[in-house]
């Protein structure tokens, strides 16, 4: 059977954040037939804008919406930049709703964990963002949760942290259960 396919989207550009080191973990952690792939684009795309979508669009939301139709399902890994989802995560979501009820994650599980510095971890943006793809069209999967506020690391990289890469591994496990 071929494998499953998860896209995964990182909130933050930052070159050492700790969102891309969740989301590193969730790509070593993924049991055998899953196959996680970080897009790495999301920082080139435009603003949304109804002008220039449709017939030649960017290259990088091409490449977005190729490689989320090609996914089976998606991990979302974010920050929380004042209280909400940060702009460039809003503005691929943004991207991906449209075509309008047919975007590229249609229907598809979806999954949001991330960590922040706060002691609640970023809970506002991660059920903001579940909020958010839950209108634009992926099925999000609600109690696949980890909002780890990042004092939990101790400056370490996630995957140093047993009961976190534990979780992580559960999580990205059930998500790819939930592909039909
Ligand atoms: C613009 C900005 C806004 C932030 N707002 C919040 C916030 O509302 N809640 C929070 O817990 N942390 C907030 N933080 C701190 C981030 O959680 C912290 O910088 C985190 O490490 C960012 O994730 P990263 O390591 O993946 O880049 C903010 C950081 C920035 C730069």
């Amino acid at each position: 059977m071929a494998d499953i396919k998860v896209l995964v989207l990182v909130g933050s550009l930052r070159a050492a954040s700790t969102n891309r080191q969740l989301a590193e973990l969730a790509v070593e952690a993924a049991p055998d037939g899953v196959d996680l792939r970080i897009f790495d684009q999301l920082g080139e795309l435009p603003f949304y804008n109804e002008d220039i979508d449709g017939d030649g669009v960017a290259e990088s939301v091409k490449a977005l919406r190729t490689a989320a139709a090609g996914a089976d399902a998606a991990l979302v890994v974010t920050p929380e930049y004042n209280g909400s989802i940060p702009g460039v995560l809003k503005n691929a979501i943004d991207w991906l709703s449209r075509p309008y009820g047919n975007g590229a994650l249609k229907d598809k599980p979806l999954a949001v964990v991330g960590t922040a510095l706060g002691q609640y971890g970023g809970v506002w943006a991660h059920d903001e963002t579940r909020k958010s793809f839950g209108i634009a069209g992926p099925r999000v999967v609600e109690d696949l949760k980890l909002s780890l506020p990042a004092k939990a690391l101790d400056g370490r990289h996630p995957r140093e942290n047993d009961e976190v890469a534990a979780t992580v591994r559960d999580i990205v496990g059930k998500l790819a259960a939930e592909v039909n």
